[in-house]
């Protein structure tokens, strides 16, 4: 099947209406507009997953305004298998609309057996990505990351490896991750000298750990850089997923994850009194955990996980109300200090 074949009366067509509600924030100083909801895929997409599920995901994403769409190299399980089913996706659904969509991808972490195959060579970050591309069956990628620091290789090497895939043109923008507020300060420097277009930050914030806001946030700002936060919804307990137990299929009641019951029952508390305040302003947990995030405007979009269509339905709604007022983020705070 052609994937340009307009006339095509099996091609997935997306919705007319997709970029009528959703709402795009400018990443730092860029020019790149991110949905304020992004989609990860670093759950529910690897071969022990089904491709339909996946499909239907993804398609209901773009169908509702979410433009950005966010792998790693060793996003599966097993490794690579994520951007394999992403290539399916592009190739049979989203395709079509590839120059609407803005498509991440990563290297940092362990990847393949040797020396050559984690954190921050030249070595590891090119290699990786010309797998990544072929793997999604994609020219580029919109941006780049290296998905966590390296402290073996020498910051200039990591940097200038990230310049050269965008010049080889592999990568039109490209970004750092996990990185804490001096090593963001340091790449900052490097890549602004070489003028690279380093435009973001991927970090991990949520109501359960706030680290970024110690310095991090505060950098981007004065550099110019966006923010994107991954696992907003804490893995899934910042949702009402866990009030009544601890459910088979989801992601602490599975096997090989990085949730685990204990984790999910120490907060059950907090959980239940943050789902009180959620229901108060009429959003559902999981749709507060996000607003509450992206009130905070040098945020330029939350990354979720979803295991489901409804999921990323009610996720995207989390935006009808990112206000807060003083008292609701007063009660916020007590609740977390665990006063
Ligand atoms: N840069 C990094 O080092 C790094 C690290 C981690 C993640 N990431 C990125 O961030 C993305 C998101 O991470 P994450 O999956 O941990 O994010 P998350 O959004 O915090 O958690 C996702 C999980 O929350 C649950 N969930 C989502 N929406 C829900 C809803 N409306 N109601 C009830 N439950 C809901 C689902 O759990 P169930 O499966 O139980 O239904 C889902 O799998 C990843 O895909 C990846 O792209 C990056």
């Amino acid at each position: 099947m052609k994937i340009d074949d307009k006339a095509n009366p099996y091609r997935y067509m997306a919705d007319e209406a997709r970029y009528d509600n959703m709402q795009y924030r400018r990443c730092g100083k860029s020019g790149i507009l991110l949905p304020l909801i992004s989609l990860g895929l670093w759950h529910n997409f690897g071969f022990i997953d089904t491709v339909n599920k996946a499909r239907n995901i993804t398609r209901k994403a773009f169908d509702h305004g979410i433009t950005h769409f966010d792998l790693a190299n060793n996003y599966g399980p097993p490794f690579g298998s994520a951007e394999e089913t992403f290539g399916i996706i592009l190739e049979k659904d989203l395709g079509y609309y590839r120059h609407e969509l803005f498509i991440s991808t990563k290297a940092g972490f362990d990847m393949w057996d040797g020396p050559y195959g984690n954190f921050g060579s030249r070595k590891y970050l090119i290699t990786s990505l010309d797998q990544s591309l072929k793997r999604m069956g994609l020219e580029y990628v919109d941006l780049f990351y290296h998905h966590r620091p390296d402290p073996y290789t020498p910051l200039e090497e990591t940097m200038l490896a990230l310049d050269q895939i965008v010049r080889s043109g592999k990568a039109l923008y490209v970004g750092i991750s996990n990185y804490d507020a001096e090593r963001t300060e340091q790449a900052s420097k490097i890549l602004d000298e070489l003028k690279t277009p380093f435009i973001i930050h991927q970090a991990r914030y949520s109501l359960f750990d706030r680290w970024v806001e110690n310095g991090l946030l505060d950098t981007l700002e004065k550099y110019g850089k966006g923010m994107i936060a991954f696992s907003p919804l804490a893995q899934g307990m910042l949702t009402d997923r866990y009030l009544d137990g601890i459910p088979e299929d989801s992601r602490a009641g599975k096997e090989m994850t990085y949730l685990d019951k204990r984790q999910v029952l120490q907060k059950i508390d907090n959980v239940k009194a943050l789902n009180n305040i959620a229901l108060s302003r009429g959003q559902k947990l999981s749709q507060m955990a996000l607003s509450w995030i992206l009130k905070d405007k040098r945020v330029s979009s939350v990354l979720v996980g979803v295991s489901s269509e409804v999921q990323i339905v009610e996720n995207v709604k989390a935006i009808n109300n990112l206000e807060f007022s003083d008292a609701e983020i007063e009660q916020i705070n007590k609740i977390l200090s665990g006063q």
